[in-house]
């Protein structure tokens, strides 16, 4: 079985960082949210891997993921020009897809548990296609499954304004090779975009058998600021453990399960995990909080930090709290000791400052 990835699109939520980088490389818990999605098909036993790319991100994720050899598994790019919607990239994939039986997950999401079991089922069961659904408190947003008393699914819509159930669509999807007709045959939604959504309603249209399953464990979709801190607190809740190869001064304290990674150094400090703090980073005369992770080479100096995620170069000094905070690469926040009460600002398009 094959997989494909989707890791296209436009991230216009999580400008100004998706300007220079592909939302599915922003980290949580310092790892790209990319990675947990291939570490999840490579466990599920799949060796074949082609993940879509657009024009504008996808040099960034190629050079961050490379040719698979990380992870023993051979990679494929596969550019889609445009980011005309999931059913279109599934279209612009057909050649690397061929009939075969594949699945598909969407580079933004991350799912507790990983897609082995749903693998192993669907490579036996028969259907056409299995969905993943969860229940939501606003739908919405999302697709929106409508099952019978079998759990069969009946229906499926993109985006509702009225939702005709609480059950979202996930993105893992698992498909035969009957979803390439089915793509065929629909037309661009509302959106202008060739919706997988309707692709599936198309299949069960043609009397194919969809099955679906609920998730019990957490699913985060990374779309926005919020979802990143998020992302961020559950991974690091569920997989944050106590390493400290770092250096780690007399003065300063180190609580629970915090990793310290090589040549970082914590001076005069506390740090209350789960945390997280990358390779040659300082933290100098700072409390760092729980759920919290700093990128590499960073340096922290007089600063306290919660629940935050601090990319790769920043230099945060003397800024007192920070708290519910997401700041990209090579950003650099101080206290300017001029006397003066006013904020100087050197900020890109699309930034956003609560002061
Ligand atoms: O997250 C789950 C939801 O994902 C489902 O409930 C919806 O049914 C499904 O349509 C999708 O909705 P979104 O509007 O949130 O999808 P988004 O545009 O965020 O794209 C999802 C991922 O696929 C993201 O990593 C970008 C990538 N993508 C997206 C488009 C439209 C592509 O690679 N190419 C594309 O053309």
């Amino acid at each position: 079985m094959k997989a494909l990835i989707l890791s296209g699109g436009r991230g216009t939520r999580l400008r100004p960082l998706t300007y220079t980088t592909a939302k599915q490389l922003l980290p949580v818990a310092n790892k790209p949210i990319l990675f947990f999605v291939i570490d999840q098909v490579v466990e599920a036993g799949i060796e074949d891997i082609g993940i879509i790319i657009c024009p504008e991100t996808g040099e960034s994720v190629k050079a961050a993921v490379g040719d698979g050899s990380r992870w023993g598994v051979k990679i494929t790019y596969i550019l889609q020009d445009k980011p005309a919607g999931l059913a279109h990239a599934v279209r612009t994939a057909r050649d690397f897809l061929g009939d075969e039986r594949f699945v598909m997950f969407l580079g933004d999401n991350l799912i507790q548990g990983g897609v082995t079991g749903l693998v192993e089922e669907f490579k036996k069961n028969g259907g056409e296609a299995t969905i993943l659904l969860k229940e939501v408190p606003d739908p919405r947003q999302f697709g929106v499954a409508v099952l019978d008393e079998e759990n069969r699914v009946v229906r499926l819509i993109e985006k509702p304004k009225e939702p005709p159930s609480n059950l979202a669509l996930v993105g893992v999807y698992l498909f035969s090779g009957c979803i390439h007709e089915a793509i065929s045959r629909i037309n661009p939604s509302w959106r202008g975009e060739l919706e997988i959504t309707d692709a599936i309603q198309e299949l069960l249209n043609m009397g194919a058998r969809v099955d679906a399953r609920i998730l019990e464990g957490w699913w985060l979709d990374t779309g926005k600021k919020d979802d990143i801190l998020e992302a961020n607190r559950v991974v690091l809740d569920e997989f944050a453990s106590r390493r400290i190869e770092g250096e780690v001064c007399p003065e300063s304290q180190v609580n629970g399960r915090a990793e310290v990674a090589k040549s970082a150094r914590v001076i005069r400090s506390i740090i209350r995990g789960p945390v997280v703090i990358g390779e040659g980073v300082t933290i100098e005369d700072c409390f760092i909080g729980p759920f919290t992770a700093i990128g590499d080479r960073s340096e922290l100096r007089n600063v306290t930090i919660e629940h935050s995620v601090v990319l790769e170069d920043c230099r945060l000094y003397d800024v007192g709290r920070i708290e519910d905070s997401l700041i990209g690469r090579n950003v650099k926040v101080s206290r300017a000791n001029d006397g003066r009460q006013a904020l100087r600002l050197f900020l890109g398009d699309d930034s956003q400052l609560a002061v």
